[in-house]
């Protein structure tokens, strides 16, 4: 099985902050039947100035000391980048995942539409690919992007039902006209979490990634780990939950996004 998408490199970010920890993560991938990883640090200007060479460097560091301690994990360098209003400058010198055309990206928390559009036109236009992180965690994304009034209408609605115990239009995955939707018919691909089918991130992120995977959204899954002790807890129930749903095991056992070549660069 392959992450696409977890913070295991050591001191660079908000993951491990020691290699002990690190290599511990490591174990527990194993443990459960991975066999490679993409190590993908944020990289969000100002905050964690991440740059190609030295993931690069990192990645190398982290399999040697893999090779070391006789953990079967092979890996490749990687970044999680903000689509936010530094990212043009970022994407002059991009890392993408391992040797292919895939640049894993995430919607921030405060974003515009537009913003979120712009920055994945300038992605396409450069020849590369962008894969989509945790949609299901996006609010953004669930957005109806033509008519955003329908969103504060179906919200108001929503409210008032809940106060009087119902629960159908709270659903934010009906209308056709979401973000996401918009971005997938562009070329986007998708990376669900597998703590999302566990709801690690709470029932509105569980009902989502469910509702994707259903609608065969999904092209690959990640754990998005940060620590040994959350992965620790996080990851058997995770993939517990996702045997409940044999397309999300073939999504997880697949050797590549889809078949064909342009994975490579
Ligand atoms: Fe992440």
């Amino acid at each position: 099985m392959i992450d696409w998408h977890c913070h295991i490199l050591p001191a660079i970010d908000d993951g491990p902050e020691t290699l002990t920890e690190s290599l511990e993560m490591a174990r527990l991938l194993v443990a459960v039947g991975f066999r490679r990883v993409h190590c993908t640090p944020h990289c969000m200007l100002g905050r964690f100035d991440n740059r190609p060479s030295q993931v690069q460097r990192a990645t190398a560091a982290l399999q040697r000391a893999l090779r070391r301690e006789g953990i079967p994990l092979l890996l490749s360098p990687g970044m999680e980048y903000s689509l936010d209003e530094y990212f043009p400058v970022l994407l002059e010198q991009p890392q993408t995942l391992g040797d292919s055309r895939l640049l894993l990206v995430e919607v921030p928390w405060q974003a515009s539409v537009e913003l979120v559009l712009e920055n994945v036109r300038l992605i396409i236009q450069r020849g590369l690919i962008p894969l989509l992180a945790h949609p299901e965690r996006s609010d953004l994304l669930h957005m109806d992007t033509l008519f955003p009034q329908r969103r504060s209408f179906k919200g108001l609605v929503g409210r008032w039902l809940a106060r009087r115990g119902a629960a159908a239009a709270t659903d934010d995955c009906v209308s056709g006209l979401l973000l996401q939707d918009q971005l997938q018919d562009m070329g986007c691909l998708l990376q669900g979490n597998l703590l999302s089918f566990s709801g690690c991130y709470g029932g509105q992120v569980q009902q989502r990634v469910v509702a994707n995977l259903e609608k065969g959204c999904y092209n690959c899954f990640g754990s998005d780990g940060h620590g040994a002790e959350s992965l620790a807890a996080g990851l058997l129930p995770a993939l517990q939950a996702l045997s409940n749903y044999p397309q999300g095991t073939d999504i997880l056992k697949r050797a590549e996004l889809r078949p064909g070549s342009f994975l490579s660069n």
